[in-house]
């Protein structure tokens, strides 16, 4: 029924005047800071804004594995194989926690899954981007798990009680991703001469597809002015990718490695880092499914659901013959 809706435009914000007593009431309690639960009256356009960004959210965690798993089997150690493995696990349950959240609204994960499959909803444009050696993966730890915490810790204060609940545990893993990442850097950065080269070439390649995942600037982004004042997103675009740049310059500079910005420098007055944006229409060509690895990513997902149809046919089955039992159990009892 929301798939409908999700597909439409609502970037406009109503003023008081326009609410009903209902949104009125509903409005007042996002800005006493009140959690809104499942059960409680929402405006249909917050439910279809908040499965949109959830659901997202959900996929990006899920197809986020791809392009790690893919260097499961290749780590250089049997400890990195270890904890790479538990990394990917850990987004696995990422996206668990987020489909259960997007679930209470009242969508199912399958209806999400299809959405996802036929190019109705979109995942991170960070994953459409290649792991062409083990630096990557340093670097991807290091960056793109770096710019998901600092998207998401905000999001732990946000309005709907169970997306907010998530992102708890959700943001306690990501810094341990994150921190793997960097000591993948740290290693490889202290490396010789080639894996030297390996960690700069990934940071080469990484750095400006980091900066799009706060998504465009503020001036371009439809859905902002109405989630924000729904506290489904708090901070602006642009405000988290400078907080992100300034968090990140020191650690290129400890690392001892050189920012593909030429621009990047400190900036006293504003106390933060001047930094070049990242290019918007490739961005805009890699959401649309041109990157370098959409197709490979989708087709990965359709296959692994179109594989998996027989376990899910074989627990359905299982779980009718369960009920059924119980059924008939519960028949003899009253019986006797
Ligand atoms: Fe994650
Ligand atoms: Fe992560």
């Amino acid at each position: 029924m929301y798939a409908q809706v999700l597909d439409q435009n609502d970037s406009g914000v109503k003023s008081r005047e326009d609410m009903s007593e209902q949104e009125q009431i509903f409005q007042a309690r996002i800005d006493a800071g009140e959690k809104i639960e499942p059960k409680d009256w929402m405006p249909d356009a917050y439910r279809a804004m908040l499965i949109r960004q959830i659901g997202q959210h959900a996929h990006s965690e899920i197809v986020g594995q791809l392009p790690e798993g893919n260097w499961i089997t290749r780590a250089p150690t049997l400890e990195r194989k270890a904890i790479l493995l538990a990394k990917v696990q850990d987004e696995a349950g990422h996206g668990l926690y987020l489909y259960a959240a997007a679930e209470t609204l009242g969508v199912s994960r399958d209806q999400l899954t299809e959405m996802l499959h036929q190019g109705r909803m979109k995942y991170s444009s960070i994953f459409n981007y290649p792991t062409l050696t083990w630096a990557d993966i340093g670097a991807v730890g290091w960056l793109v798990d770096g710019a998901a915490i600092m998207n998401q810790v905000p999001l732990q204060r946000t309005s709907y009680g169970p997306y907010a609940r998530a992102m708890v545990r959700i943001c306690k893993e990501e810094s341990f991703h994150q921190r793997q990442g960097f000591a993948i850097m740290m290693k490889m950065a202290n490396g010789n001469d080639a894996q030297r080269r390996m960690a700069q070439d990934a940071l080469d390649r990484m750095w400006f597809p980091s900066l799009m995942m706060f998504g465009p600037p503020d001036k371009d982004s439809t859905h902002s002015t109405r989630s924000m004042a729904w506290r489904i997103k708090i901070n602006g675009n642009d405000e988290l990718r400078q907080k992100f740049v300034d968090q990140t310059a020191p650690q290129i500079e400890f690392l001892s490695l050189t920012c593909p910005d030429n621009n990047l420098k400190w900036n006293e007055e504003k106390q933060g880092y001047d930094y070049t944006d990242p290019d918007w229409k490739e961005f805009f060509a890699v959401l649309k499914g041109n990157g370098p690895c959409n197709k490979e990513r989708l087709g990965a997902r359709v296959k692994a659901w179109e594989d998996g149809a027989w376990v899910r046919d074989g627990l359905m089955a299982h779980a009718r013959k369960n009920a059924a039992r119980t059924v008939a159990k519960g028949e003899n009892e009253n019986v006797q």
